[in-house]
């Protein structure tokens, strides 16, 4: 579906999300023929380029980062001649003047906030002073949004000085992803889950995002985050309140952030042995965590798992078990939901045991391999008598699918959508608070007892305890498998 015409400015055009996501994104939607002949896209940042000479710096990238699609020259010849340049001082006044005249005023207006939190206000504010903006213009602005309550209220009151809360887009790539906006069409467009969907007949929900990747490259800023504030607070977060809200009326910004917001709200206060905290070591000729952020006496976690509960009708006595990590055994995300066992077993099977219960477990795989399975008990056949098994149904979506599972990579789908004016899949100011409302205590409970990560094996599940405080309550995780 095309979109209407638009200038949209990147500030921090020049860096690294801008080369290896925006850009290349916003030429794979050119190359898909969804960006008007028109539109423009403005680079905005402190570094000397002409328009040639940052058209030079984004074929590069371009390159880089989809080697694939850079190979139609034509197409990224033609998408270039669609970008242009300005040296923007953020702080002060160079550059403004000529981005005022550079912005069509007829054509929708959005502005990219690719830079530090720190430059958030200052952007705004000259946006409105050169006028530049206007009360249709959007903004849009990435993670890390604050990294506690009172840093992100301060953010969310310097946007909002200057612009109306439908006019901000805070972006969580993850809801950009595909396969969570399938959690949704699951959901919502089945009558087969719904109706289970609750403490009567699920026994937990796992949520696993397992990277294989150390924190290399970025460890000044991870190492001041961690996992909690990295991964847990906004995009584990997501995913739980997608899978644990109630249906949204309809499939709207306020309708589906509202229900959002209600799960956060009605999360519980975690008890601090129900988190695990984690950094991996040195293996073999890979450094460990504290090598790869240069600080020999870190405590930051690079790894975390907890249990959660969710205080509401639907949820009461069902556990949410949560857990991320990096340098793990293999990268896979994924949401297990793990159905409780038939009520009451006909067949004399002696494998269908307390401890491995024949059940029904949906599992829904984020990435890679983006799919859902489904594990039903059926007979195993050709045995004589009744012994049952779990097999998976599944419905591998790039099988099932073919062609048509070529979908849109996170920022292309987000991006467009603020084109069009879209929020639903944008995180809200009061959800974001409500995140950090949730999570400043349990790293101030961290920072109170002086608590220490477990050292885990790069190339592992995670520590030990994180086992355990699945296996205390007769539980296990599923595998970490691509
Ligand atoms: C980012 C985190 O938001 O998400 C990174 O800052 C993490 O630490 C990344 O690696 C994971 O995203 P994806 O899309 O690769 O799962």
């Amino acid at each position: 579906i095309p979109v209407d015409e638009f200038d949209l400015v990147i500030f921090g055009g020049t860096g690294d999300l801008a080369r290896r996501k925006i850009l290349p994104g916003l030429f794979r939607r050119y190359c898909a023929g969804q960006m008007p002949p028109n539109a423009r896209i403005i680079g905005a940042a402190r570094s000397d380029y002409d328009d040639a000479g940052y058209r030079d710096l984004i074929r590069l990238a371009v390159a880089e980062f989809d080697a694939d699609s850079a190979k139609d020259t034509a197409k990224l010849d033609g998408f270039l001649a669609q970008l242009s340049y300005v040296t923007v001082d953020a702080r002060g006044t160079q550059g403004w003047d000529t981005l005022a005249t550079l912005v069509r005023p007829d054509v929708v207006k959005a502005f990219y906030f690719s830079v530090g939190p720190g430059l958030f206000g200052d952007l705004a504010e000259r946006l409105h002073l050169h006028e530049i903006a206007d009360s249709a213009s959007r903004i849009v602005v990435e993670k890390p949004f604050g990294r506690d309550l009172d840093s992100a209220k301060a953010l969310n009151a310097d946007l909002a000085a200057h612009f109306d809360e439908t006019q901000i887009y805070r972006i969580d790539h993850y809801l950009g992803k595909e396969t969570v906006q399938n959690l949704m069409a699951v959901r919502f467009g089945n009558v087969l889950f719904e109706p289970l969907w609750n403490s009567q007949y699920i026994d937990h929900i796992q949520i696993t995002v397992a990277e294989t990747v150390g924190v290399g490259g970025r460890g000044g800023y991870y190492d001041k985050s961690g996992a909690m504030r990295d991964m847990v607070q906004n995009h584990l977060m997501q995913l739980l309140c997608l899978i644990a809200m109630e249906p949204p009326n309809k499939f709207g910004p306020d309708a589906v952030r509202d229900e959002k917001l209600k799960v956060i709200r009605a999360l519980e206060a975690v008890q601090a042995h129900h988190i695990v905290r984690g950094q991996y070591g040195p293996l073999a000729d890979e450094q460990g965590y504290r090598e790869d952020v240069e600080n020999a006496r870190s405590f930051t976690e690079s790894f975390i798992a907890m249990k959660l509960h969710i205080a509401n009708w639907r949820w009461a006595g069902t556990p949410f078990y949560l857990r991320t990590g990096k340098r793990l055994k293999a990268q896979s995300s994924e949401i297990a939901v793990v159905f409780k066992p038939a009520p009451h077993s006909i067949f004399d099977d002696e494998t269908d045991t307390e401890n491995n219960p024949k059940r029904n477990v949906l599992i829904i795989k984020l990435q890679p391999n983006e799919g859902m399975t489904l594990d039903v008990t059926i007979k195993e056949p050709g045995q004589g008598g009744m012994r049952l098994i779990n097999v998976p149904l599944d419905m591998t979506f790039a099988e099932a699918l073919g062609e048509g599972a070529q979908a849109p990579d996170a920022y292309e789908r987000l991006i467009m959508d603020v084109i069009r004016g879209n929020q639903t899949l944008f995180m809200r100011g009061d959800e974001v608070e409500a995140a950090w409302g949730w999570t400043d205590p349990i790293i101030e409970g961290w920072q109170a007892r002086s608590d220490v990560p477990k050292t885990y094996d790069s190339g592992s599940a995670g520590p030990e305890d994180a086992l355990m405080l699945m296996h205390r309550d007769n539980r296990r995780w599923m595998e970490i498998k691509p």
